[in-house]
């Protein structure tokens, strides 16, 4: 049986890098939710509830993001990364052996989260010089989410300097 080819005004090169760099992203994410469950299994010491509740909001939304991700890889053509075999070859983010403190859980969960929000923003560059205005409305929201979390990690162990208070600029006369 034959069917149409795809014709969304994108072309196939386009299609193609666009899926690839998505594919990364899948990878990152998935990894990135594996720790984050798993520390909220693992999670000890006084921050208990706090980071066990914490990761649990952190890696139910990460699920529905790696669907979200997958099924936009499959719209523009090609198939989605389905095993734990090509995300480990093709993330940044490693696994950690044995169980970390919760502050080491707090870092890896933060950088893991700036580390997806940065490879975002590179594919998002390319599906936007492409025109691929759904890849580019998923990534933003992904971006925003991780570029979240990551403040509300990092905030849980900033004791140091307070944030900079920005000088009001006036209201023109
Ligand atoms: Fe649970």
């Amino acid at each position: 049986m034959t069917y149409p080819a795809i014709n969304i005004g994108i072309s196939v090169k386009d299609r193609e890098n666009i899926s690839q760099g998505l594919s990364r992203i899948l990878a990152e994410s998935f990894l990135l939710y594996m720790k984050t469950h798993n520390y909220h299994w693992n999670v000890r010491g006084p921050m208990f509830q706090t980071l066990h509740v914490m990761f649990e909001s952190q890696y139910t939304e990460l699920w529905g993001a790696l669907d979200a991700i997958a099924e936009r890889i499959r719209s523009l053509g090609f198939a989605a990364p389905g095993t734990l075999k090509e995300y480990l070859d093709m993330a940044s983010i490693k696994e950690i052996e044995g169980v970390p403190t919760a502050e080491e859980m707090i870092r890896d969960v933060l950088v893991g989260s700036e580390a997806v929000s940065r490879l975002c923003r590179e594919v998002l560059a390319l599906a936007d010089k492409a025109g691929d205005d759904p890849t580019v409305d998923l990534l933003t929201e992904r971006m925003q989410i991780h570029e979240k979390n990551a403040w509300m990690l990092r905030t849980l162990i900033d004791t140091g300097a307070a944030p900079v208070v920005l000088k009001s600029k006036g209201r023109k006369k």
